[in-house]
This record gives C-alpha cells, structure tokens and sequence, in this order.
C-alpha cells in the first residue's frame, strides 16, 4: 500500500524559495542569452512556476532522459529519450531539476552540454538530498534540502502517481 504520510514542504515554503531563486536568476543572467532546459518529467511543475519568476527574456526547453531502470546499484549511464530541439551553441543553459538524489544524471547532462558547445552550463533544482549524492556536482541554484525520504508532490511521483499535489508530501511505500 502507498500512503500519504505527511506534508514535508508546504505549498507557501515552495513558493517562497521559487521566487528567490527566480530573483537570483534575473541578476546573475542580465544581458546574457539564457536557455532553461527542464528534464521531464518531474521537472515540469517546478520550470512552470520559476520562468515566471525571471524577468529576462529567455529561451526554454524539456528533455526526456532515462535513468538507468530500477536498479538502485546504478551505473550513471543515461539515455536521451527526447532531445531538445534549440540550438543551445554559444548559450547559456540551466539546467533544471525537480529532485538531485545520486546527482548522476545531472552529471551526465552537464558533460553532454559542454560537448555541444554551450556558454555555460549551471543546474537548478528545488529539492536536493544531499545525504544520496554519489557524484560531487555543484548546484548552482539549490531550493530546499531535505532529508533521505521517499517524496512526491510538485512534479515528484511514486509509480506516475501524485505529480500534481501542491505540496511535497513523504509517502509510505510499503516496501
Ligand atoms: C528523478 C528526478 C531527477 C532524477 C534524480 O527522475 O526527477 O530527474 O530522478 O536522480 P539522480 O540525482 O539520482 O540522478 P525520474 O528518473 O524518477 O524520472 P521522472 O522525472 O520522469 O519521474
Ligand atoms: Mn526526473
Ligand atoms: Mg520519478
């Protein structure tokens, strides 16, 4: 059985942190041509919320990438399963994130975007588990850290389920 257990980030506290981070954005991006790159899915509630918060104009884009299956022994290896369709060459691209667990597939992409020749390449995420990390990446824009629970909500699902709860929920798996 999966359950609900209780509300870990509220929709208030998410909101909040969005907006910071929307500022910092704004600031350090004047005058360069910047690209947001959502990874789906769970990134898409989040880049929804934050590209409004940026007052520059911007470009943006998703990509679809696999993680390497169940397996919680992972390899780090990804797939593309959708690419982006900008030309990103001599951009700036943020990369942006609901959830940096292993931190693995933000280091892949991050190499993958400095092969194709970006200006720059920096993450954003809106949670983080700094407790799981296996790849020492640094994220440059960081929104909550939270601790080493199963979390849904706000983009962040169990089995394709709870995406679109408002607030960050820890949820009992019954594994
Ligand atoms: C989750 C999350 C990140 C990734 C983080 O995506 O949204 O994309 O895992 O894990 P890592 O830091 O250990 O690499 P998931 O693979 O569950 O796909 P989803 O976004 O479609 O749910
Ligand atoms: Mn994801
Ligand atoms: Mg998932």
């Amino acid at each position: 059985m999966t359950s609900l257990q209780k509300v870990l980030v509220t929709k208030t506290e998410l909101q909040q942190r969005v907006q910071e981070l929307g500022a910092d954005i704004s600031r350090d991006y004047e005058g360069k041509e910047l690209v947001l790159i959502g990874i789906l899915k769970g990134a898409a509630v989040f880049m929804a919320d934050l590209m409004r918060e940026i007052t520059l104009p911007i470009g943006m884009d998703y990509m679809s990438v696999s993680s390497y299956g169940a397996s919680s022994t992972s390899s780090g290896v990804i797939t593309v399963k959708k690419d982006i369709d900008t030309d990103i060459r001599g951009k700036h691209v943020l990369l942006v994130e609901d959830m940096i667990d292993t931190g693995l597939t933000l280091q892949h992409l991050k190499q993958l975007f400095a092969l194709r020749e970006a200006a720059s390449v920096r993450i954003c995420t809106i949670l983080s588990k700094p407790s799981r990390r296996l790849a020492d990446i640094p994220i440059d824009y960081c929104g909550i850290e939270i601790p080493d629970e199963f979390v849904v909500g706000y983009g962040l699902d169990y089995a394709e389920q709870f995406r679109n709860l408002p607030e960050v929920w820890i949820v009992q798996t019954g594994e």
